[in-house]
């Protein structure tokens, strides 16, 4: 039995991305309720400049999401980060053991930084120790597997560092987990800029397909992807043709074929795109239907998140505890 931990953050509408890359892999891992945790990681989302109204809005969102993408709450531990203190509490520890230029090296601190400068805001010192609090996420459970996309690769081998560091100083406290990837789409990319990731976060991009959007618009958003100049038809390339790749990883992982076998069957880039189209239509029809139900019931998804939070807290207690004895904390 594998221990399972992830978490989304509530800073924009889930993505395509966050489907295929995450929320898909979550659902076909087999669960208990005591092995699979899915958390929505709230306070990462303070980490850069935010509205406490959308912020509000969109955990409530990104809960309801989890549980129309078919987490069964019988079966997982679903729950909401700042509920369970224990991730803060570990957070602390964990910043007592990483260094200053271990944080700097992170790729979306690096791009995220950037960003708010670029922008004028002042870069949040939250920003910079994030990693830190995710690795805390992790490993105050026990984690074995992150199911994660490819951009989370790098903050889950920080993860891995910090505990095998915190093992070796302090005595064994920590499991050292390790991140899992899907096989297909563990990196959808942006459809109007095939070489940027498609995400949550930039705005309302022409090139993000989100998880609530209607059918219409998902429609449009395909047929209009930007695909690759030079005429040699439809091939698997994703360095010379990325724009068409991504097309044939979307297909791929909506349909469960091989990208670069799927390419085969199609001469131009038309036939394509009306494919994708119908394959992310269909993909996401049950999972909105489901939304629109479980939006009507506000209070029963409350219910999933505090049940979940008890249990949570039951499990990180022990294991931060252990780790503040470690350390060379007293008890109280
Ligand atoms: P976040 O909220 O940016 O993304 C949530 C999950 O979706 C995946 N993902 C993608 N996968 C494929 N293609 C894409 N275009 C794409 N965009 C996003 C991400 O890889 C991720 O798995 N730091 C994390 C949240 C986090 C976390 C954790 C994850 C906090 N604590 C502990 C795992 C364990 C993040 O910002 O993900």
């Amino acid at each position: 039995m594998t221990r399972i931990f992830s978490g989304i953050k509530p800073t924009g509408h889930l993505t395509l991305g966050n489907y295929l890359g995450a929320l898909r892999q979550w659902v076909a891992a087999d669960q208990r309720p005591d092995e699979a945790l899915f958390c929505v990681v709230d306070l990462h989302a303070l980490t850069v400049e935010h509205d406490p109204a959308r912020v509000r809005r969109l955990s409530r969102q990104v809960a309801t999401l989890f549980l129309a993408s078919g987490l069964d709450p019988d079966k997982c531990t679903l729950f909401m980060q700042s509920h369970v203190d224990e991730h803060t509490r570990l957070s602390y520890l964990l910043e007592c053991t990483a260094t200053d230029g271990e944080m700097r090296r992170m790729i979306q601190y690096k791009e995220k930084s950037a960003r708010a400068q670029a922008s004028g805001e002042g870069v949040r010192l939250s920003l910079l120790t994030y990693p830190v609090l995710m690795a805390a996420d992790i490993l105050a459970y026990g984690t074995e597997e992150v199911p994660v996309g490819e951009d989370q690769r790098q903050h889950v081998e920080l993860a891995r560092d910090l505990a095998v560091r915190f093992n070796q100083r302090y005595g064994q406290t920590f499991t050292v987990p390790k991140a899992t990837l899907p096989d297909v789409a563990a990196r959808v990319m942006d459809l109007q800029e095939p070489t940027s990731k498609m995400g949550k976060s930039g705005g309302p991009g022409p090139g993000v397909v989100f998880m609530l959007d209607e059918p219409g618009v998902i429609r449009k958003k395909v047929m209009r992807a930007v695909t690759d100049s030079g005429d040699g038809g439809v091939v698997y390339d994703r360095e010379a043709r990325p724009g068409v790749a991504n097309l044939l990883d979307v297909l791929a992982a909506c349909t469960g074929g091989d990208p670069a076998a799927l390419a085969e069957g199609y001469s131009g880039y038309g036939a394509l795109k009306r494919d994708v189209a119908d394959a992310v239509v269909e993909l996401l029809r049950p999972v909105q239907e489901r939304h629109a139900e479980l939006a009507a019931e506000p209070a029963a998804v409350e219910k999933v998140l505090r049940v979940g939070a008890g249990r949570a807290r039951d499990l990180a207690r022990p294991i931060v505890d252990r780790a503040y004895r470690a350390i060379g904390l007293l008890e109280p």
